[in-house]
């Protein structure tokens, strides 16, 4: 991959930050953006603003088919079916929200069961918990093993006769490490339920096919995989979206509207109400085009080889845990922690020298549980970076290590 000329595609890559050229390893919280996804949307209001599906005038016959257009590029980039099964949400956060919500209100029932797994982000644990709430659910989670990975014998157990619905993380954005989504949804096809696999931390860095991987529905950010923020998708298998229940209402996303009550548009239009995201989809069709150019396979290469090296030369530290695991299933993430230093100051000396990480929990308190810790530190790598940046980043680890004496 030629990894230099990529990096010419992002303007933000040629400033200095705190007198230091810009390090971004900040990749699993938002990825930056090449000049063709903000140019795509530029374009768009530059020159077919328009609302979409309402009017017959030609503004709105070009914006609608560029949203349109968008959704198609979807569709191809995940194997789905038919740009049908679709949908455009706010981001994963939102896809979660609808399913726990439209399958949640109207699907499961008191005693039913979900399965989800303790390395979930909060976004595919808080909604089912605030459901299984409202209407008497229970939920079950799978652990992970102590070398980081989903316990998959601890999910199988977890299965049971009153399981309805298994939604997973398809790759943890701490720990990196890719769950076998295709094994688990056979499970779920076996035990009769529902399986949703959150894609937020794969789809930008892996080749998706949801037939082959057998889910009935995937969610994804935008923002993750080059695409501006506030759009993301979510794929339903066709006749389980048209047997659900709208999430949303107003404009759009009905059929015909009297004072009583309401019948509901096709798919995908029956969940998306009011004035969607026209600009963003469109700005992620573009940054679609954009990664089918590089190649997915290639990057994922890249990126595991950027995680193998830092590693390597993060271990060489002495005095840190790293809490990613070895392995080929595993993403260009690194989530570690040096003894004797809070992951905020090891954050912020590294943002002095122009490094962008993430510390925190990551929005996954019930994962640093289990690994008891509260915080790490995380380096997440994309196709822009480089191992001279790796470097970067493991000489000033080597720095802060000094100043806080440890
Ligand atoms: C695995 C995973 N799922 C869901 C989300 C939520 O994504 P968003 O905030 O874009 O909705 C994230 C964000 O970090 C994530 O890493």
């Amino acid at each position: 991959m030629k990894v230099e000329e990529i990096r010419k595609d992002f303007p933000i890559f040629q400033q200095q930050v705190n007198g230091h050229p810009l390090v971004y390893l900040d990749n699993a919280a938002t990825t930056q953006r090449p000049r063709q996804v903000v140019e795509a949307v530029m374009r768009f209001y530059q020159d077919a603003n328009a609302n979409v599906h309402r009017s017959v005038h030609t503004m709105s016959y070009r914006a609608t088919e560029l949203y349109e257009g968008a959704r198609k590029k979807i569709a191809s980039f995940i194997n789905a079916s038919s740009w049908r099964e679709i949908v455009w949400v706010r981001g994963a956060t939102e896809g979660l929200n609808l399913l726990a919500y439209s399958l949640g209100l109207y699907h499961l029932r008191e005693g039913d069961e979900i399965v989800l797994t303790v390395m979930e982000h909060h976004s595919n644990m808080v909604p089912w918990q605030r459901i299984a709430q409202l209407k008497n659910l229970r939920i079950v989670y799978a652990g992970v093993t102590p070398e980081g990975r989903l316990d998959i014998e601890d999910l199988k157990a977890k299965i049971s006769s009153r399981t309805r619905l298994i939604s997973v993380i398809h790759a943890s954005n701490v720990l990196g490490v890719v769950n076998p989504v295709g094994e688990i949804a056979q499970l779920a096809r076996d035990a009769g339920a529902i399986f949703i696999v959150d894609a937020a931390q794969s789809a930008p860095h892996m080749p998706i096919d949801v037939e082959a991987m057998g889910c009935d529905f995937l969610v994804a950010s935008g923002h993750k995989m080059l695409g501006p923020t506030g759009i993301g998708f979510l794929y339903g298998r066709r006749e389980r979206l048209e047997a659900m229940e709208p999430f949303q209402s107003g404009g759009d996303m009905i059929e015909h509207v009297t004072l009583e009550g309401a019948t509901w548009n096709e798919l995908p239009w029956k969940f998306e109400a009011g004035t969607p995201n026209i600009a963003g989809a469109i700005g992620l069709g573009a940054a679609v085009d954009y990664i089918n150019n590089v190649g997915l396979t290639d990057m994922l290469e890249h990126e595991k080889e950027l995680r193998r090296y830092a590693v390597e030369r993060i271990r060489e530290l002495g005095g840190v845990d790293i809490y990613t695991p070895d392995g080929d299933d595993v993403l260009g993430i690194v989530s570690f922690n040096i003894h004797g230093i809070h992951p905020h100051d090891v954050a912020g000396y590294l943002d002095q020298c122009g490094i962008e990480v993430r510390s925190g929990h990551h929005c996954t308190q019930p994962l640093m549980e289990c690994l008891r810790i509260e915080n790490a530190v995380r380096a997440s790598f994309y196709l822009y970076n480089t191992k001279e940046e790796v470097d970067r980043l493991v000489e000033a680890l080597a720095r802060v290590k000094k100043l806080f004496r440890v």
